[in-house]
């Protein structure tokens, strides 16, 4: 039987145990998927500490990406076959050896992604075009200030923002990932320290301020970031890495005639489905270009989920953590 890591009680990961799973028969229009990476994504320890905007019933498996092959296919399925390879998207079932996904949660890997990069593709790509593109409309020229940016959902927008012709501010907490997100094309990094994040986007920008802010981490950040716009400048709420909710004066975004925006990438296209399109195919031509390539910064096998889990929030992980099955 396959393992998965399972989720009985809500709570921290050391609640969390490696089971043997049986397998289930498959449905129509269903593939099996042995994994070969899978993702670790903040919200997957939020989900299991029940503090998610998604509650799933318990038990479950968290992770929301993998990569690896198809294994089964229903006999009605005609777009894989047995040995493809597939990266699969859900909102639970990643830590997993095996998934059964539905034809909708599969995508063909893109070219020159191997099994890690494709297993941390989707979640972060798709958060920074839903909210770059799809939600701030950002313009080349324009000036990016991204909040956490050597993190899963900061480094894509990192990338996707010199993508889209901005000039890119990275604010990180330590040398080394400031290093990272300086090697995936920022064109200045500053520390991600609230007392001084103001006087050092003035030492870069002098009395310019920002276009936009792309925040996924809240706490004591917003305000001195939120503060930093110019005139109808977008502010992106993305997430709470932080664990602190921001509060706010309205005046600053009335002086500004700013735009407070909050972003969900996968209810953006829940409720209207035409944006799903062109995010795959921007994010596919990008990456078979070679442009959008997930920095992989640690992995942990199947067995030491907790660590990896660990990894991201105890605020060390350098770009992506994945966990590796079935090598
Ligand atoms: N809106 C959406 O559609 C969407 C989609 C996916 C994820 N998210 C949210 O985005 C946030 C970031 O997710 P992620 O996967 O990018 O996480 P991540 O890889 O752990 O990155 C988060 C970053 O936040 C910063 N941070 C500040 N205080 C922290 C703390 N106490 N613990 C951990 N990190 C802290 C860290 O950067 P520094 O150390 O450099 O400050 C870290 O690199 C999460 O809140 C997640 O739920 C939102």
């Amino acid at each position: 039987m396959p393992l998965a890591v399972i989720c009985r009680e809500v709570g921290p990961p050391e609640r969390l145990a490696l089971e043997d799973v049986p397998r289930r028969p498959l449905g129509p229009g269903e593939l099996r998927i042995r994994h070969r990476a899978a993702g670790v994504n903040f919200p997957d320890i939020l989900m299991c500490a029940g503090g998610y905007q998604h509650k799933p019933p318990l038990p479950f498996t968290p992770g929301f990406e993998a990569a690896g092959e198809v294994i089964e296919a229903a006999p009605d399925v005609t777009q894989f076959k047995v040995g493809d390879p597939a990266m699969v998207h859900f909102r639970t079932g990643g830590y997993a050896e095996e998934s059964v996904v539905p034809l909708a949660g599969a995508m063909p890997m893109p070219a020159g992604l191997d099994f890690a990069e494709a297993a941390t593709f989707v979640t972060a790509n798709v958060t920074a075009y839903g909210a770059l593109v799809q939600r701030g409309q950002l313009k080349p020229g324009e000036v990016l200030l991204v909040l956490g940016a050597a993190g899963g959902v900061g480094l894509a927008a990192v990338e996707m923002g010199k993508l889209l012709g901005a000039t890119v501010i990275a604010a990180a907490s330590s040398p080394q990932k400031r290093a990272v997100a300086k090697s995936r094309g920022a064109d200045h990094v500053i520390a991600a320290e609230a007392d001084d994040l103001r006087p050092q986007l003035r030492d870069i920008l002098g009395e310019r301020g920002v276009d936009m802010v792309y925040d996924p981490v809240g706490g004591d950040l917003f305000e001195p970031a939120l503060r930093a716009l110019a005139w109808d400048g977008r502010y992106l709420i993305v997430g709470f890495a932080s664990g602190t909710i921001p509060s706010f004066r309205a005046n600053l975004a009335l002086l500004k005639g700013a735009r407070v925006m909050g972003v969900r990438a996968g209810e953006m296209v829940r409720r209207d489905p035409s944006l799903y399109e062109p995010r795959v195919k921007q994010l596919y031509g990008w990456a078979a270009q070679g442009h959008l390539k997930p920095h992989i910064g640690h992995r942990f096998p199947l067995a030491e989920f907790r660590a990896a889990m660990e990894t991201v929030s105890g605020r060390r992980a350098l770009g992506r953590v994945v966990i590796t099955m079935n090598d």
